[in-house]
């Protein structure tokens, strides 16, 4: 089955409520009505009702039986400002969460952390400081995980290959631990789109060929990653045709069960990540997906400023699924 029609019926049911705090733009509120049309989701915006209704009625959209909640006109404002300043310990004071929590976003998640929604869609306006920010700082860090980190799911519909790339978005240089629980977090965001993960940790060296302290840090991670989730097939240091490429994978790491099939590129740094998917996606055809947030309580997704509506509707569904699998 076609990706999305597959991760559609997997969430058709589920009834998972998710916030769209950009609430006013076109791209939002077309996809928003399709997926309250297609039965896929509960959808909250986030905005002025009467703006939001506007918005919605020049596009000739239909909003009926969705739920706006108004950050300058909530009444349960004064609980969620409690719960931010507890949740801040100490970091946020009433005055500062009464004038953070009237931002959209901040709302918004404020409304994951209350239980009121399962996850957020934000970023078509925002940037992804702005977007993830409050996420960080209020949904966290889900236990074990030691930081949020931002994956692609890379398919190409003519080969039916899909690939997990990570981490493209967030953690500039992560250290070895870092590196290791994003392996891990990386390994459990394959799974949840069907693919059996085989994590290469990647490097400009294959098992000692090369020797830095670059390199260092990837062994060391891989054999953080391997102690804590043996359960995994992960391996490294792999260079990227070493993971990928069965014939190399023969000649430079023969004992390797990862190398050659390798499906989760785990990238040393975000340099590396960021110019390995855009390199993957002009280059080599592929659809670029995410950056997906794992490693939080709650998902996230932030979305790019130069998406459009179709975009929006496809990453709700994969937000949804980040809800109805715990990631
Ligand atoms: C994500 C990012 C915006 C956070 O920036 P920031 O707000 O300046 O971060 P701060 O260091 O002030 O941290 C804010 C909070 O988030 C937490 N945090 C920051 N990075 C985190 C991470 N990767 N995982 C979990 N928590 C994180 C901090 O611990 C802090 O929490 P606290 O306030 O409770 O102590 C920043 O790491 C960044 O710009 N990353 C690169 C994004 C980017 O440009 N991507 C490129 C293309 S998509």
């Amino acid at each position: 089955m076609e990706l999305f029609e597959s991760l559609k019926a997997q969430i058709k049911g589920q009834n998972k409520t998710i916030v769209f705090p950009e609430a006013k733009d076109g791209r939002i509120l077309g996809a928003v009505a399709r997926l309250k049309a297609d039965g896929l989701l509960n959808p909250i915006l986030v905005g002025n009702p009467e703006e939001v209704k506007a918005a919605a009625r020049e596009r000739g959209l239909s909003l009926e039986n969705i739920e706006i909640l108004d950050p300058n006109n909530y009444d349960r404002f004064d609980e969620m400002v409690e719960s931010f300043v507890e949740r801040r310990a100490g970091k946020a004071t009433v005055e500062q969460a009464e004038s953070l929590l009237t931002n959209v976003n901040y709302f918004g998640t404020m409304l994951i952390h209350l239980g009121l929604a399962d996850g957020m869609v934000s970023g078509a306006i925002h940037s992804t400081g702005d977007t993830i920010r409050p996420a960080l700082q209020i949904i966290k860090t889900k236990p074990g995980a030691k930081a949020v980190s931002g994956a692609f799911l890379m398919v190409r519909s003519r080969d039916q290959e899909k690939y997990i790339f990570a981490d493209c978005a967030v953690n500039i240089d992560p250290d070895a631990p870092t590196l290791a629980s994003i392996a891990i977090d990386s390994a459990e965001t394959a799974a949840s789109f069907g693919i059996e993960p085989k994590v290469a940790m990647l490097s400009f060296s294959t098992k000692g060929s090369a020797k830095h302290a670059f390199v260092d840090k990837v062994a060391e991670a891989t054999a953080i990653a391997k102690e804590a989730a043996p359960e995994l097939d992960i391996d490294g240091e792999l260079q990227f045709d070493a993971a990928y490429d069965a014939v190399v994978a023969s000649q430079k790491a023969p004992e390797s069960k990862v190398a050659g099939n390798a499906n989760v590129f785990v990238f040393p740094d975000i340099q590396s990540g960021n110019i390995g998917y855009k390199i993957a996606q002009r280059l080599g055809g592929f659809e670029a997906i995410g950056p997906i947030l794992q490693g939080l309580n709650k998902p996230v997704f932030d979305l790019s400023r130069g998406c459009n509506e179709e975009d929006v509707y496809k990453l709700a569904i994969v937000t949804a699924i980040q809800a109805v699998n715990g990631n």
